[in-house]
């Protein structure tokens, strides 16, 4: 998904941005590997990246950051200046409005002439400009200093986050208070009702007078999707003596009343603690969160983080993401670091969401895993899952756990969720492909009846609002075996839109589901759902011609729309090409057949049946003839997630050498390691796993058991499966850090030849090696019919060369 935010200008700007950092060194004085050194978690925070840098744990709950004012979609963004507050949970790289950013609290020195009215209370008002370069960031853990002199450094747990403000040693003033004691006035820390994109509708703060412990609640929406959720807050201090509490409504405080109410979010409204001078300069803050009470929320925080210690909690989570990510190893020998910090960076990114919401349920009850930001799925089924199955099987499982599990108790798996709501369906109902490929991979633990009955129900069952669930349009469907233009739909609402992309999306569907149905005993399923996955025929015009500024792009036969009675309509091929000619082409009423990309980027997609598509096309080599054009002339956008899968597509054709070249015309291009190092939104790691994926040089076809074989971009690869603890690596052999030798001559599978151009699971599930000569032109490896992927229908052309 990309944005459609207000804030955003636009979205495609070519004109990135080129920040630099500085202070951004890693420390190999020591020549010990850590790989957390090349996680930058600052990459991709510019430029509508939306990535956010905070601390957290693996697909941990809370999420601590300073939010700045700007398209702060994930919090702190890179090309901002002012920091109005640190909150406590946050979605990474997402389109839409911003997420949660709940109940910020935000320190500041002593208010001018000791006067509590005379500090800022509202944001952005209070807001205060960040230094530049001062932005610190490393897996769990973030550091910021503000102009104003204070320091803040944040780090989590699980369910809590805790804050260490550094004051300015000359920021006391001092005072005498009433009782007769002279002391120094210190800072105030306030806690704001607020969430980033001010959805809430009502909310509650209050503080204890004797402990400063400031609690609260708040009921707000979603950031892209239906329903309202409630949140709960908890935070407590250490380090400096309570001067006095209060509550305050905009500016006005009030130091008699403890606790305060509000409704819409025009008003700003929360709770405080004034504190005398630490006496160290630091006050520590830790703010436990939860979606079932306030109670929950201060348990969480107790149990998680007893004593403060900041320290060990940096410790843990690093640990932590260590143990996550070090399931690979690379030899990056003559690799740039640069392309390493990509790499890692990328595979970091992969594990920020889904949340794990475990505990913090409070929909229904169940001893089922529960996670939540699948933000979206449309965006994650392709490369995210996929990564997830072959790094961390064991997380895997437990979201597939939790999907079906939301299948149990609301009706329908999710296309897209967030903060306990449904989310917005953009394409097909893709939590099928999710499922299909964990089945077909034999990801464990899960309850495959239920998760069948689940894709099954997406397919034949259509829900009263479909832009939440399931699909739109099944009786035409059915019937006319498309979704046309001006369908006439008296099974549910929708947004009538994206008939072509919702065409092909649900065809693919279906062949997941048919793949199930097929190993799980259902034939007639599976000659069903197989039929019902050769619907996109039915939208393929085949003399439709198309022309970029008036001169023909000679080729012929694209998707196009057409009516309930059959008659074809027309949308310009181009149309929705985000470089050539895009207006409106989002999720909005007024959208148009495709979703996000044009009829010649959604004609490739029919991964079920490459071999039909080819001859449809043309042939080989009018296929990749076309596939190339679209590379090349401006109609794909590959900072769009359904352009991943057509930079492998060459492999269908017999030419995988183009497939490598086609990887490395992106990156580093396109994804490297600046803070506008992402082609757009990086929606929950989508952008972080492509690099990933294509520099580990296996690229999965989701929702089949299916790797296409590309070189890796390093010298060998080494993937522990954490599931079967097996090893299954990939060794370049004439490895060329230049990437001229990337086409591969030939390859070995446990010393064994393997022609074939891709590989199954089973290499990951069993382990082995796989050895793959180079040299700087295209082989013969790969090419022949039997050598090429799996297809529903047989290759009907014959020697590629
Ligand atoms: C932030 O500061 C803490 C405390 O000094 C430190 O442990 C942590 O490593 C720092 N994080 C970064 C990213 O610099
Ligand atoms: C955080 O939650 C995960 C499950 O998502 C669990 O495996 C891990 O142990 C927890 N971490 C800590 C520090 O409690
Ligand atoms: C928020 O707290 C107030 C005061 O305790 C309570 O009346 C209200 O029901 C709470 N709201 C929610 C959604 O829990
Ligand atoms: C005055 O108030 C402060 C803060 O509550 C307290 O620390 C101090 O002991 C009090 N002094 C007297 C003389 O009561
Ligand atoms: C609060 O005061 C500041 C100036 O100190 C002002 O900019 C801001 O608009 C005020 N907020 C509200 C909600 O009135
Ligand atoms: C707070 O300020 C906002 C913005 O100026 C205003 O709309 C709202 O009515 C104010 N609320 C109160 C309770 O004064
Ligand atoms: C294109 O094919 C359609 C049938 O699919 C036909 O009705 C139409 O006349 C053809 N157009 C041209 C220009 O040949
Ligand atoms: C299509 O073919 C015509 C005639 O050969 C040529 O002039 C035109 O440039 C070609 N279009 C493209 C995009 O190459
Ligand atoms: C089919 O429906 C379209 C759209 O309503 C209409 O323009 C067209 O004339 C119809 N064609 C036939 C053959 O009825
Ligand atoms: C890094 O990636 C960005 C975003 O894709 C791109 O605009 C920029 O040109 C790239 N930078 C380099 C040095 O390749």
């Amino acid at each position: 998904m990309k944005s459609f935010s207000p804030f955003n200008g636009p979205i495609w700007a070519l004109g990135a941005l080129l920040l630099a950092r500085c202070g951004h060194s890693k420390d190999t004085s020591t020549g010990a590997f850590n790989v957390l050194d090349f996680v930058d978690p600052l990459i991709g925070t510019a430029n509508g990246g939306h990535v956010f840098p905070g601390a957290t744990l693996p697909f941990g709950m809370a999420k601590s950051v300073a939010d700045t004012v700007g398209e702060n979609q994930g919090g702190f963004a890179y090309d901002t200046s002012i920091v109005t507050g640190f909150s406590h949970m946050h979605d990474s790289g997402t389109g839409g409005s911003p997420s949660m950013g709940n109940f910020p609290i935000f320190p500041q020195l002593p208010c001018p002439g000791d006067e509590l009215n005379n500090c800022k209370w509202t944001s952005p008002a209070r807001g205060v400009q960040w230094v530049k370069d001062s932005p610190k960031a490393r897996p769990g853990s973030f550091n910021i200093s503000l102009e104003n002199g204070i320091h803040a450094e944040m780090t989590v747990s699980n369910h809590s986050a805790l804050y260490r403000f550094t004051f300015p040693a000359n920021s006391a003033s001092s005072t005498t208070v009433s009782n007769g004691s002279a002391s120094a006035a210190g800072p105030v820390i306030l806690v704001d009702l607020i969430d980033l994109p001010q959805s809430r509708s009502k909310g509650q703060a209050s503080v204890d007078p004797s402990t400063g412990r400031l609690t609260g609640n708040g009921t707000f929406n979603p950031s892209f999707g239906i329903g309202s959720y409630n949140m709960y807050f908890c935070v407590d201090f250490k380090g400096a003596e309570i001067r006095d509490t209060g509550v305050f409504i905009n500016n006005s405080t009030n130091t008699d009343s403890k606790t305060v109410a509000v409704g819409a979010a025009s008003t700003t409204a929360g709770s405080f603690v004034r504190f005398f001078a630490p006496a160290n300069n630091v006050i520590t803050a830790r703010a436990g969160v939860s979606f079932i009470s306030v109670e929950k929320a201060c348990a969480n925080s107790e149990n998680e983080i007893p004593d403060y210690d900041f320290g060990a909690l940096v410790n843990n989570a690093e640990i932590a993401w260590r143990q996550k990510l070090e399931v690979i190893s690379i030899d990056a020998e003559g690799v740039s670091t640069d392309l390493q910090e990509t790499f890692w960076s990328g595979a970091y990114r992969s594990m920020i969401s889904p949340q794990d919401y475990t505990g913090e349920n409070p929909l229904w009850a169940s001893d089922e895993p529960y996670y939540d930001s699948y933000y979206c799925i449309w965006d994650s089924f392709r490369s995210i899952h996929p990564l997830l199955t072959l790094v961390d099987p064991l997380s895997q499982s437990r979201m597939i756990r939790s999907l079906v599990d939301i299948y149990r108790h609301l009706g329908y798996l999710p296309d897209c969720r967030m903060s306990l709501c449904k989310g917005y369906t953009q394409g097909g109902s893709n939590a099928d492909v999710v499922i299909a490929d964990a089945f077909l991979k034999k990801v464990a633990d899960i309850d495959w009846d239920t998760a069948y009955e689940a894709v099954v129900k997406d397919a034949e069952v259509e829900p009263s609002n479909w832009d939440v669930e399931g699909r739109g349009g099944l009786q035409s469907w059915k019937n006319l075996g498309y979704i046309p233009t001006d369908d006439i739909d008296l099974l549910g609402t929708g947004t009538h839109t994206r008939s072509i992309s919702r065409t092909v999306e649900y065809a693919y569907d279906d062949f997941c589901i048919a793949e199930m149905a097929s190993r799980m005993g259902h034939p007639d399923d599976y000659k069903k759902y197989l039929q019902r996955s050769s619907n996109w025929r039915n939208m393929f015009k085949a003399n439709q011609t198309s022309s970029i500024n008036g001169v023909s792009t000679n080729f012929t036969g694209f998707l196009q729309p057409r009516y309930p009675n059959g008659t074809w309509g027309f949308q310009d091929p181009i149309f929705c090409s985000p470089l050539l000619d895009f207006t409106s082409c989002y999720l909005n009423p007024q959208g148009h057949e495709t979703y996000e990309g044009s009829c010649w980027l959604y004609t490739f997609y029919v991964p079920q049946d490459m071999a039909s598509l080819i001859s449809t096309l043309g042939g080989p080599e009018e296929f990749v003839s076309r596939l190339s054009f679209l590379h090349n002339s401006g109609l794909l956008y590959v900072g769009d997630e359904q352009s991943f899968l057509t930079v492998y597509q060459f492999h269908y054709a017999g030419r995988p050498g183009l497939s490598a070249k086609q990887a490395h015309a992106y990156i580093p291009s396109l994804f490297n390691t600046s803070v506008s190092g992402i082609p757009g939104n990086d929606d929950s790691g989508a952008m972080g796993s492509f690099a990933v994926l294509s520099m580990l040089g296996l690229w999965p076809v989701p929702g089949q058991d299916v790797y296409l074989i590309n070189p890796p971009f390093f010298k060998e690869i080494s993937i522990q499966n954490s599931a079967t603890g097996k090893v299954a690596t990939v060794r370049n052999v004439n490895f060329d850090p230049n990437y001229e030798a990337i086409y591969i001559q030939g390859v070995k599978r446990d010393g064994k030849p393997w022609t074939k151009n891709w590989i199954s699971h089973d290499f990951f599930s069993e382990g082995g090696l796989l050895e793959i000569e180079l040299g700087t032109k295209e082989g013969s490896w790969g090419t022949q019919i039997e050598d090429l992927p799996p297809s529903m229908s047989p290759y009907r052309f014959s020697n590629t060369e």
